[in-house]
């Protein structure tokens, strides 16, 4: 039985290799972190992680062939191959801060895997990556004395959380990049024939090891800049009285365009798609490629500016004060389906309600434990509601700022009834039903339409 073993078990680590290890039964799948309380979330019934599906795949697998474990060093022993999936957040020192990627944690695995290995491995680069970085890893893994012989390839993770399982199991593609070397090709092949367990060979592309690096970068770039070019887009049509769903649904039907990820909304989340931008562009700097570097930044600085501009439309529309007034914040996911608030634009809404003195009461069905955590510390009023209708009663205004759909089925008319008048729906996602949300009562602000009041 060949032993595969992923260092890092966190949103791609786990979903991944539970994946894997349904997937290829004949495989031992080993998820070893130095987080041991996460660990113990993933041995328990309460996974450290909310999506949707992986509870029946982590049961289905767990203590057959998929183990979680602290123990880094026996692990690394044990496994033919070894994917890295540690976190390679935006780096907050030093040369490159606040754009390069920190690649400590990167580093230090490739270190212990050097220091542990006894024989001939594949190291497989899950995380999200510079381009170049194999080139690095190559240099440690090749300064050992022991004759052990490492293959780095690259397979970046293109799952989206809320759907990493569904993403997982039927990929739009899968990229395994390698060196054309014939131990690189080998290695590759052995990566190809384990996603070959269950997705179709033509999804399997192989590329060179810097392509597929920097198409994960270029990938995540491509999907950002479509939601600021449609948000920048939002901004003119609540000028001129377009209507941005309209706009997208128009222009998404020319084929070479095509409608997905162009709904306008309060600003993209995420752990990712900032930081990996930000990456881009220190990259372009350090290669002298201003020009280009300056355009992919502008998708970030958009991203920034529509958060802010979204607080001041509240504002304006709230008679350009929030100040004593109690906001109910429906959602601080950054996306629904799942517990995540990494990056999320409701921490940025609400920092900046606080600083306008603005009294919160937050909710959200599965992110408060963590919104908790990322608000902790931040001055003024704020208080965490499991229940959306306790949230928003006495409330002057409804910010919603993730695409729940159980916030398109609450009863509109309970809550309108328990807040203060006239009272504000601003809706940072365009999921809601604004006429009716209107025919309540309501002063409905979608983002990119005209808003429809009674005053
Ligand atoms: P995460 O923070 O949820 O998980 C990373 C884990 O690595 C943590 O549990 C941490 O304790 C562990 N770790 C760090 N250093 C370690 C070490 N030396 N030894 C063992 N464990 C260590 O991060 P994530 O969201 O899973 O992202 C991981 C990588 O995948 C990042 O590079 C990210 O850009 C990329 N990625 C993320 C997503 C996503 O949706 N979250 C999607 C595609 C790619
Ligand atoms: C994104 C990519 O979609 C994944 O392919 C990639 O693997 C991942 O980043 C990563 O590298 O981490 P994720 O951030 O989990 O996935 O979620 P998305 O569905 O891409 O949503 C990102 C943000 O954009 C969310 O805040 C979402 O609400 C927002 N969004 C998305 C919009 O505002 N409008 C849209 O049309 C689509």
């Amino acid at each position: 039985m060949k032993t595969i073993l992923c260092i890092g078990a966190g949103y791609v680590g786990g979903p991944t290799m539970a994946v894997i290890a349904r997937r290829c039964p004949e495989y031992r799948v080993l998820v070893a972190d130095i987080d041991a309380e996460r660990i113990r979330a993933w041995q328990s019934d309460r996974l450290p992680i909310y999506e949707p599906g992986l509870e029946e795949v982590v049961r289905t697998c767990r203590g057959r062939n998929l183990f979680f474990t602290t123990d880094i060093a026996g692990s690394i022993a044990q496994a033919e191959i070894i994917f890295v999936s540690v976190n390679t957040p935006t780096k907050t020192y030093g040369e490159g801060a606040g754009k390069a990627a920190d690649l400590q944690h990167w580093e230090r695995t490739a270190r212990q895997i050097l220091e542990h290995s006894q024989a001939d491995k594949i190291v497989v680069e899950k995380s999200t990556l510079p381009v170049r970085t194999a080139e690095a890893m190559e240099r440690i893994l090749r300064s050992g004395s022991a004759g052990v012989h490492f293959e780095v390839v690259s397979n970046p993770e293109f799952l989206a959380e809320g759907s990493a399982v569904r993403d997982l199991e039927e990929p739009d593609r899968v990229l395994i990049g390698g060196r054309d070397t014939e131990s690189g090709r080998r290695a590759v092949a052995a990566i190809v024939e384990l996603y070959a367990h269950w997705v179709p060979r033509e999804r399997i592309l192989t590329a060179s090891i810097w392509s597929s690096e920097l198409s994960k970068l270029a990938a995540n770039a491509m999907l950002a800049q479509r939601i600021s070019s449609i948000n920048s887009l939002s901004a003119l049509c609540e000028r001129t009285e377009a209507d941005v769903t309209e706009v997208a649904r128009a222009i998404g039907m020319d084929r070479r365009i095509g409608p997905w990820f162009l709904n306008a909304s309060v600003g993209f989340g995420g752990s990712c798609f900032k930081k990996d931008i930000l990456n881009l562009v220190y990259l372009c700097e350090y290669y002298g490629l201003a020009d280009v570097a300056a355009y992919w930044e502008q998708v970030v600085k958009m991203n920034e500016a529509q958060e802010d501009r979204f607080v001041r439309r509240m504002l304006g529309a709230m008679f350009n004060t929030v100040a004593g007034k109690r906001i109910a914040v429906l959602g601080l996911a950054f996306k629904a389906d799942t517990g995540d608030t990494r990056e999320s634009p409701a921490l940025r809404v609400c920092r900046r309600l606080l600083e306008e003195r603005a009294e919160l009461a937050v909710t959200d069905p599965r992110a408060l434990e963590n919104a908790r955590r990322e608000l902790a510390g931040v001055a003024g009023s704020i208080s965490f509601e499991a229940d959306p209708y306790r949230a928003a009663a006495g409330a002057h205004a409804l910010a919603v700022l993730t695409e729940w759909a159980e916030y398109e089925r609450l009863d509109y008319g309970r809550i309108f009834a328990d807040m203060v008048k006239p009272a504000f729906v601003f809706d940072g996602r365009n999921r809601l039903d604004h006429q009716r949300l209107h025919a309540i009562g309501f002063n409905v602000y979608p983002v990119g339409k005209r808003p429809l009041t009674h005053l």
